[in-house]
């Protein structure tokens, strides 16, 4: 009887604990009769005008892009040492961070959270910086001997960060999560190479692109500091950079190699191409240039950083179900 009971407790506890596993992703409606999602194949430039400068309608090396919540797109102006934000259906930047002259200023990366925090990589400066609105206020984690690529906060009062030690050649990349109050490290993962991009899912999975050789990139998922070489979800990939998901966990990434953005579809896990090759225009204009990194706004239209033609273009959801 004692045995029993015991054993009732474990099945109890132990189906408790599985039903309190976090789950980071809305599950999907009825499958059977849903239709796959669609963008346009054609993009419409948005931000820069495909020629490098540094007024207020060009872009010197867009590198990250951000739709914060109200579907305003923030531009990592790489070349220009700004960070510009282009408020919805305006081709007009201002510079939230950053100046022309302030030339040891590299954005890798931007964030802004629900409250109208900003995030960002410093890149060379080899910290990164949490601003808050309105104010000059605002926290700084020194990355010590390490270049912040990425970033990404949690809603632990944590920031993720991708960045490569200043070893010289051959560094190593490390995904370490930092208290931002405290600064305080812990090493996520260690086994990357030439990752770039990131998301942290409300469950603090991690996911990232990883750019090996030519053909071997792979994009990782990475679930606890434990796991220093994470999953890989996906490999054989042409150099991908970036990563994002939706709220239903398929993960879309920049397969910079191959000019297109893919997705992973979380029901299967097959790769699927959602905006393909940019060549429909004969003089180069509409080819892309090194496209870097994939967002989407709250309509789930799709951006894409197109980093040697100093613009950004938008690609509009034509319809159907993101979870199919
Ligand atoms: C799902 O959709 C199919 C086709 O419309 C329908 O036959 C089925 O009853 C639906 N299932 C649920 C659980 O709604
Ligand atoms: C699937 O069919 C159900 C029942 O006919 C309907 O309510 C639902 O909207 C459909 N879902 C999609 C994604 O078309
Ligand atoms: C901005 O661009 C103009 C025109 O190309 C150039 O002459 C100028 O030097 C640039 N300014 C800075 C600060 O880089
Ligand atoms: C950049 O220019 C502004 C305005 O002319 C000036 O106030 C600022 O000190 C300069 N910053 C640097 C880093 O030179
Ligand atoms: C910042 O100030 C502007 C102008 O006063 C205001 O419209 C905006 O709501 C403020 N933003 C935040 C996040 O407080």
């Amino acid at each position: 009887m004692g045995i029993l009971l015991y054993f009732l407790l474990l099945i109890s506890t132990t189906i408790g604990a599985l039903s309190a596993e976090c789950s980071p992703f809305a599950a999907p409606p009825n499958l059977s009769n849903c239709t796959k999602p669609k963008w346009s194949q054609q993009g419409i430039t948005i931000a820069g005008d495909g020629t490098e400068g540094n007024s207020t309608t060009k872009l010197g090396h867009p590198f990250c892009i951000f739709l914060d919540q109200n579907d305003d797109l923030l531009v990592c102006d790489f070349g220009n040492h700004r960070v510009q934000k282009f408020q919805s259906g305006s081709n007009v930047g201002t510079t939230i961070c950053g100046a022309l002259n302030n030339t040891g200023f590299y954005p890798g990366d931007v964030f802004v959270d629900s409250d109208s925090n900003l995030f960002i990589a410093d890149y060379y400066n080899k910290r990164a910086l949490k601003l808050f609105p309105n104010s000059s206020d605002s926290k700084i984690i020194d990355t010590k001997n390490s270049y912040p690529g990425s970033i990404y906060p949690d809603n632990q009062g944590n920031i993720f960060v991708l960045q490569l030690v200043d070893e010289g050649y051959g560094s190593p990349w490390q995904l370490v999560k930092y208290s931002i109050e405290t600064g305080e490290k812990t090493r996520f993962a260690i086994e990357l190479t030439n990752p770039s991009g990131l998301y942290v899912d409300e469950c603090g999975t991690a996911y990232t692109a990883n750019a090996r050789g030519t053909n071997d990139g792979t994009i990782q998922k990475i679930i606890n500091a434990r796991d220093p070489k994470g999953i890989v979800l996906v490999g054989g990939l042409k150099e991908p950079t970036d990563v994002t998901l939706d709220r239903y966990g398929n993960v879309y990434f920049v397969e910079r190699g191959e000019s297109r953005i893919r997705r992973i579809n979380a029901r299967d896990g097959t790769v699927e191409t959602v905006v393909d090759k940019q060549g429909v225009l004969v003089f180069g204009t509409q080819y892309w240039n090194d496209p870097r990194n994939v967002a989407f706004d709250s309509k789930h239209n799709l951006y894409v950083a197109d980093f040697k033609n100093f613009r950004v273009q938008k690609f509009l959801f034509e319809g159907g179900d993101l979870f199919c």
